[in-house]
């Protein structure tokens, strides 16, 4: 194959560090999808250790996109809240493209990415409407979208509720560092959704993270949410792929 069309995907989070080489003009993985755990503490320079080894292993010299879990603006950190508290003011595009050697560097917001890949390839794929990607890992990702179009850097999981920021009561790992019943977990997430709803109009949500993988177990008590409620399809890939869209974005 060749590799006019390839692009490494990054897909740094709070447990795992995730790449893959992804044609972009199909959205499959033309390797395999490989994970080093985040290193804790997660500074900078643990993290770009781990990035340069999945790089190694996939033998890669192109251009590469990077999905980060926080704010970042012209390349560089300006929030990671699931992170070490040194990312902030970080030269991220910068330090990959020194430390991995390679000139074409994009950056964006981890849930934007796998947005971006649900509606070039999966879920999203030609809805119209207000449409909200929420990812549920160890934070909440947002991705908001109009009739396609991305409004980028959006931080939905921070809204506050009940005086409580948002990811803090119903991300995914809330559920598994609390062990809370996936009922108990699914009515917090239910209660979010439909605020987040109410604020934004929204047409359908599509699920995200680890846990579209079992819509079964949570689906079910989303009752409240007055619009549609859709698993993602891309699954764990989401962040690589839609990252790998990110330099021709
Ligand atoms: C961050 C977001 C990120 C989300 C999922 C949140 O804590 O603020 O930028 O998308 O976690 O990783």
């Amino acid at each position: 194959m060749s590799d006019e069309n390839r692009v490494m995907g990054i897909d740094i989070g709070g447990t795992g560090v995730k790449a893959a080489l992804v044609d972009t003009q199909s959205g499959a993985m033309t390797t395999e999808r490989i994970r080093l755990p985040t290193p804790q503490p997660a500074t900078p320079a643990a993290v770009m250790k781990a990035i340069q080894e999945l790089q190694r292993q996939l033998q890669w010299q192109g251009p590469v996109g990077c999905g980060f879990p926080g704010l970042v603006k012209s390349g560089r950190v300006q929030r990671a809240p699931n992170l070490d508290s040194s990312w902030v003011g970080y030269d991220l595009a910068g330090q990959l493209r020194a430390q991995l050697g390679v000139a074409r560097v994009a950056i964006g917001n981890d849930a934007d990415a796998a947005g971006l890949a649900e509606f070039r390839f999966g879920a999203g794929r030609d809805v119209t409407g207000t449409v909200l990607v929420i990812t549920l890992g160890t934070g909440i990702g947002s991705a908001v979208f109009r009739d396609g179009v991305l409004l980028p850097d959006t931080e939905l999981g921070h809204l506050e509720m009940r005086g409580k920021v948002s990811e803090k009561r119903a991300a995914a790992s809330v559920r598994t560092n609390r062990g809370l019943s996936w009922k108990k977990w699914a009515a917090r997430l239910n209660d979010y959704l439909v605020h987040v709803e109410y604020l934004l109009g929204v047409d359908l949500f599509i699920i995200g993270g680890g846990v579209s993988k079992k819509p079964e177990k949570f689906f079910p008590y989303l009752q409240g949410v007055g619009c549609r409620v859709e698993a993602a399809r891309m699954g764990n890939a989401a962040g690589i792929i839609g990252a790998a869209l990110f330099p021709q974005a």
